[in-house]
């Protein structure tokens, strides 16, 4: 195991209702005039809003809001939130909705607390300050509410780029299971794919003698292999959205990750995906990282082996070991289907002929990246070839 830090600051606040303590855990931390950050709709309709609202008001707080974060949240609703946090004098923000909204109000946070360009933060340079945030999630996906993480996406050039830094996890993050349950099947499982991904791309390292994050990478993924068909049937599962959940933010806090190496190019291969065609995140992922694994497995097949035998409840093949992480793949593939996500490019709606060009907006040139296997532009070129023909 390779020596590491943890820090995880964030109070995570847990269970039915929860979000009616909002206004409590924002005096907690400091706030008096909070930016309500909220996204297209869905927690208007649900009367989520209103319930926040509330309790800020109940806590003597005074708002102010933006609504309009959309998926694949758009650089220029930052800007437009780092004018109003400086008008206002705002001193929190506080994200109502999913990862995008989570991510946009990191960027907001952040830029309030820079003279320059917050887009410098995304090409770069590492953000020192930020205002406080706090979290109510209503998706359980990208894992942004335990994470130091944000993607934003430049609507010049439709550029994605993240940045990480710990001064932008949240103070707090309200998790109610139950304001899960609006979500449209499709979502639900684009949301599960992130998760799983973002286990996976920790999961494939080759760093020795990791069984402690190995386990509880196998614990995060058998949880969403059995709760996820669940509440496709059954939106309304509070105990399955409740696992789920969870699972979301220990597969992307860091605590599954530590001591170990990890890759990250499924990530960033997905992302040129999201960015070109405006697809949901996860969807893309579903897409690329079979792909990927079918093009690196050779590189570690016992490794993709025990992901098959422990995770998809494969036989093992002590003869012939490539049998066996193959059919790992295939069972990850099906799995996602069954889901109802797409895995090839003309169920995501993405063309072959635009290969090159998302090659070129990856952007790694003679390069090479990935802490698993180490990619050139060619292996990406063939990764996202697979992906165009992919099938269960
Ligand atoms: O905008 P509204 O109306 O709220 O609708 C949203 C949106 O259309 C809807 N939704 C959310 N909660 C709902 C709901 N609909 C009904 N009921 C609810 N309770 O779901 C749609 C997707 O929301 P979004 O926030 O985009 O989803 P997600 O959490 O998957 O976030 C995706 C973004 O996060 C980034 C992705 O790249 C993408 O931009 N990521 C962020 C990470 C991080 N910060 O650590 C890591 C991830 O790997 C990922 O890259
Ligand atoms: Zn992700």
């Amino acid at each position: 195991m390779d020596n590491f830090n943890f820090y995880s600051p964030t109070e995570f606040v847990f269970g039915r209702d929860r979000e009616t303590e909002a206004g409590e855990y924002v005096r907690k931390y400091g706030g008096s005039k909070v930016l309500i950050h909220y996204g297209g709709g869905s927690a208007e309709k649900s009367g989520l809003l209103d319930k926040v609202r509330k309790s800020l008001k109940e806590s003597g707080i005074s708002f102010a809001e933006l609504g309009g974060v959309q998926p694949n949240p758009r650089d220029t609703l930052v800007y437009k939130g780092i004018e109003l946090c400086k008008a206002e004098n705002v001193d929190f923000i506080l994200a109502v909705g999913g990862g995008s909204v989570i991510d946009s109000a990191k960027a907001i946070a952040a830029g309030v607390c820079y003279d320059g360009d917050f887009w410098d933060f995304y090409s770069g340079k590492r953000v020192e300050k930020a205002l406080p945030i706090g979290v109510v999630l209503t998706i359980a996906a990208a894992g942004s509410e335990g994470s130091g993480d944000s993607v934003i996406t430049k609507e010049d050039g439709m550029l994605k780029r993240a940045t990480g830094s710990d001064v932008l996890r949240s103070k707090f993050s309200i998790l109610d299971p139950a304001l899960t349950q609006t979500l449209p099947a499709y979502q639900t499982a684009c949301g599960a794919t992130d998760i799983m991904a973002h286990v996976f791309e920790r999961y494939f390292t080759n760093t020795r003698e990791v069984e402690i994050t190995d386990r509880l990478c196998e614990a995060v993924l058998l949880t969403m292999v059995k709760e996820t068909p669940r509440v496709i049937v059954d939106p309304n599962n509070y105990e399955a959205r409740a696992n789920i959940m969870w699972a979301g933010m220990v597969a992307h806090n860091g605590l599954v990750g530590v001591g170990r190496s990890q890759d990250w190019n499924s990530h960033g291969i997905e992302h040129e995906l999201s960015a070109l065609y405006d697809c949901a995140h996860g969807a893309g992922l579903a897409v690329i990282m079979p792909s990927w694994m079918e093009f690196v497995y050779k590189h570690d097949v016992m490794r993709f082996c025990q992901m098959a035998t422990r995770v998809f409840g494969c036989q093992m093949d002590h003869e012939h070991p490539e049998v066996t992480a193959l059919e790992g793949i295939r069972r990850f593939r099906e799995f996602l289907h069954s889901i109802g996500m797409p895995i090839n490019f003309a169920e995501l709606g993405a063309k072959e002929e635009d290969i090159p060009n998302l090659v070129e907006k990856f952007g790694i040139g003679d390069g090479r990246t990935g802490g698993f296997v180490s990619l050139s532009a060619e292996d990406i070129t063939a990764i996202y070839k697979i992906a165009v023909n992919a099938k269960v």
